[in-house]
C-alpha cells in the first residue's frame, strides 16, 4: 500500500482539526463544571500545571512527529530498483545526539516539575500569611450526599451548625475544608474552585479553596462510591461578607413556625405534575441564567404559602417516620442519618444537587425516591430504620414503613418548602 504525501498531510490536518474543535467552539472552556473557567486561586494553580504539561508534551510530540514525517517522506524508496537496493551502512549511535536527547528530556522534566511542585505546596493548605483570615468547614461524604458542618458556628443546645448538599462560604476568603466520610471513599471536587481530594475512611484529609467573587458553583463526587455515585453532587454558594453573616444568623435559628389563621382551609397546591415536567432533568431558564439570584430569592418565604397545608405536612412528616432520619431543629425531628432539613426550603437543589428544588421535583422525590436516585437509603431503609423498602429477617426487600400518596406528598412538599 502506498501513501502519497498529500494523503498523509490530509490525515494529519483532519486529526488536528478534530482535536481543536472543542477549543474553537468553547467546548472545553465553558459549562458549569469546566476546569478551564477558573474562579479562584487554587483552581488557577491547578490549571497552570495542566497547561505547562500540555505545552511541553505538545512540543515533544510535534518535534518527534515532525522528524519522523520528514524522514519517512525524504528517504522513501521511490522506485522498484530503489526498493531492491542493498541497505546503506548503519550507524550505531551518535554521542552528540544521544547526550542531547538526555539533556532535552531532563530539561522537559524540570520545566514540568518546578510549577508542579510549587502547586502541590500551594494547594495543600492555606498559605501561612492568609491563615488568620481563613474560614473552616467540614465536608462529609455519605452514600450519596454531602453533609457540611460549621465548627465555628455553635448553636446553644444543638452543637455545630449542620447543612446538607449546599455549602455556603464567604467569597474572597480562603476556606479550609476538612474532608471526612461516614462510609466508603468519596472525593470532593468543585471544578471551578479546586479539588479533587478523596474523603477517606479513618483518615483526615483536607483541602482549601477560595472564590474570587460571590457566585454559584457546581460540585461533584469524583470517586466511584456505589450505585448513585454519578448523581452525587453538591453546590457551593459564595457570598459577600455581609450576606454570609446574615445567612449564618438565619441558619442558626430553629425551623420556621407557620401559624394558620383560625378557620382557614387548605387549598391543594395545584402545580403541574404532567409527565413532561416531572421528567425534565432540571433547570428552568431563570435558574440557569442567574443561579445566584435564584438562590437569593429562595431565602424568603413563598408569597402563596398555604399555612394549613404546611401544618398538615408538618404532622405527616412526623407520622411517616421522616423524623427518624432527618433533623428539623425546633420541630421535634432530630435524626442524624440523613440531611438536616431545618432550612431545606432555602436550598436550590434536592437529592444531593440532582434536581432543582421546585415543588414538582420534590413531589416526585418524596413519592418515588428510587426513581430519582437508585439505591438511596430513604428508599431502601438502613439497619431496620424507616425506609420505603426494608429487608425482612431473610434479607428479602419488602415494602415497608413509608408510603406517601399524592395528597400527602403535596402537604409534605408545602411544609418542606416553608423551611426557609
Ligand atoms: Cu461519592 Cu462517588
Amino acid at each position: 500500500m502506498r501513501f502519497r504525501p498529500a494523503d498523509i498531510l490530509r490525515r494529519i490536518t483532519t486529526t488536528l482539526a478534530l482535536l481543536a474543535l472543542p477549543l474553537v467552539t468553547g467546548g472545553w472552556t465553558s459549562g458549569p463544571q469546566s476546569t478551564f473557567d477558573t474562579k479562584g486561586p487554587v483552581a488557577r494553580a491547578q490549571l497552570e500545571v495542566f497547561n505547562v504539561t500540555v505545552y511541553v508534551t505538545f512540543a515533544v510530540f510535534f518535534i518527534v512527529a515532525g522528524i519522523l514525517a520528514y524522514a519517512t517522506i525524504k528517504y522513501k524508496a521511490r522506485s522498484d530498483s530503489a526498493e531492491k537496493a542493498p541497505v546503506p551502512d548503519q550507524g550505531h549511535g551518535n554521542p552528540f545526539i544521544e547526550l542531547g536527547l538526555i539533556g532535552a528530556s531532563i530539561a522537559a522534566l524540570v520545566v514540568i516539575a518546578v510549577p508542579t511542585l510549587r502547586a502541590i505546596w500551594y494547594t495543600y493548605d492555606v498559605p501561612e500569611a492568609e491563615r488568620a483570615n481563613a474560614y473552616e468547614v467540614n465536608a462529609r461524604g455519605l452514600q450519596w450526599w454531602f453533609q457540611f458542618e460549621y465548627p465555628l458556628e455553635q448553636i446553644a443546645g444543638s452543637g455545630q451548625l449542620v447543612t446538607g448538599n449546599e455549602l455556603v462560604i464567604p467569597a474572597g476568603r480562603p476556606v479550609r475544608i476538612n474532608l471526612r466520610t461516614s462510609d466508603v471513599i468519596h472525593s470532593f471536587w468543585v471544578p471551578k474552585l479546586g479539588g479533587k481530594v478523596d474523603m477517606m475512611p479513618n483518615r483526615g484529609n483536607h483541602l482549601w479553596l477560595q472564590a474570587d467573587e460571590p457566585g454559584y458553583f457546581w460540585g461533584q463526587c469524583a470517586e466511584f462510591c456505589g450505585e448513585s455515585h454519578a448523581v452525587m453532587r453538591f453546590r457551593v454558594i459564595a457570598l459577600g461578607a455581609e450576606d454570609f453573616a446574615a445567612w449564618l444568623e438565619n441558619q442558626k435559628k430553629p425551623a420556621r413556625d407557620v401559624v394558620a389563621p383560625a378557620g382557614a382551609k387548605a387549598v391543594l397546591a395545584s402545580y403541574d405534575m404532567t409527565p413532561k415536567k416531572r421528567n425534565a432533568p432540571g433547570y428552568t431558564a431563570d435558574f440557569d441564567a442567574n443561579p445566584l439570584a435564584a438562590w437569593t430569592a429562595m431565602q424568603f418565604p413563598e408569597k402563596d404559602e398555604d399555612a394549613v397545608l404546611v401544618n398538615q405536612g408538618r404532622k405527616l412528616f412526623a407520622e411517616k417516620n421522616c423524623v427518624t432520619c432527618h433533623a428539623v431543629r425546633g420541630h421535634g425531628a432530630s435524626g442524624v442519618n440523613a440531611p438536616d432539613l431545618t432550612h431545606f426550603g432555602a436550598r436550590t437543589t434536592l437529592a444531593a444537587g440532582l434536581l432543582e428544588n421546585n415543588k414538582p421535583n420534590l413531589h416526585r422525590w418524596i413519592v418515588d425516591p428510587n426513581n430519582v436516585k437508585p439505591g438511596n437509603k430513604m428508599y431502601m431503609g438502613v439497619n431496620g430504620m424507616a425506609g420505603y423498602m426494608t429487608a425482612d429477617d431473610k434479607g428479602r426487600m419488602t415494602k415497608s414503613h413509608i408510603q406517601v400518596n399524592d395528597t400527602e406528598a403535596r402537604a409534605i412538599v408545602e411544609y418542606l418548602h416553608s423551611l426557609k
